[in-house]
């Protein structure tokens, strides 16, 4: 029969990244040139059906502002699922990426599916960030990747999509 699930998902990636853009697109179906960064966390929910399954994700849209780094473990605590977004034309925020990829691995739940996000894939002229490089690093720490535009709205859907089917159903 079909189940219901719910999962916890978190988004974290340094500022300007574009991880409330993402939600903000997978959710209501919109971007903005000018979003404002993110105070705290913002909370917001979305339903996918998935295969067998219909998966309620409970979102948890982090700031990358380094001063509120020390939340962070509120909203990956018990999260089944993380994104750690980078912005493909900032290496510096690939680099925060991997420590991202390193904190969860060493404080969060084991079993939690993770996902790489080279976003910005819209900016190819400004890109700093291979798709190789990440896909590389990507494997090596047991995540999927994917490069997304919160902008065209390119794999948007298809990262969450392909979180909701690795989810683990009770
Ligand atoms: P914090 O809340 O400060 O941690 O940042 P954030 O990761 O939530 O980034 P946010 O979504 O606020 O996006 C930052 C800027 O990048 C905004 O001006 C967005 O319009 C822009 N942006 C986000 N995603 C994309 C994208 O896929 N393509 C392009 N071209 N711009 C994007
Ligand atoms: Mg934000």
């Amino acid at each position: 029969g079909n189940k219901n699930i719910n999962a916890k998902l978190v988004l974290l990636g340094d500022v300007g990244a574009g991880k409330s853009s993402l939600v903000l697109r997978f959710v209501k179906g919109q971007f903005v040139e000018f979003q404002e960064s993110t105070i705290g966390a913002a909370f917001f929910s979305q339903t996918l059906a998935v295969n067998d399954a219909t998966v309620k994700f409970e979102i948890w849209d982090t700031a990358g502002q380094e001063r509120y780094h020390s939340l962070a473990p509120m909203y990956y605590r018990g999260a089944a699922a993380a994104i750690i977004v980078y912005d493909i034309t900032n290496h510096a925020s690939f680099e925060r990426a991997k420590k991202w990829v390193q904190e969860l691995q060493a404080q969060g739940n084991p079993s939690m599916v993770m996902a790489l996000a080279g976003n910005k894939a819209d900016l190819l002229d400004a890109r700093k960030v291979t798709a190789e490089e990440a896909q590389a690093y990507a494997q090596e720490h047991g995540l999927f990747f994917m490069e997304t535009s919160a902008k065209t709205a390119s794999n948007v859907n298809d990262i969450f999509y392909e979180i909701a089917k690795r989810l683990p159903r009770v």
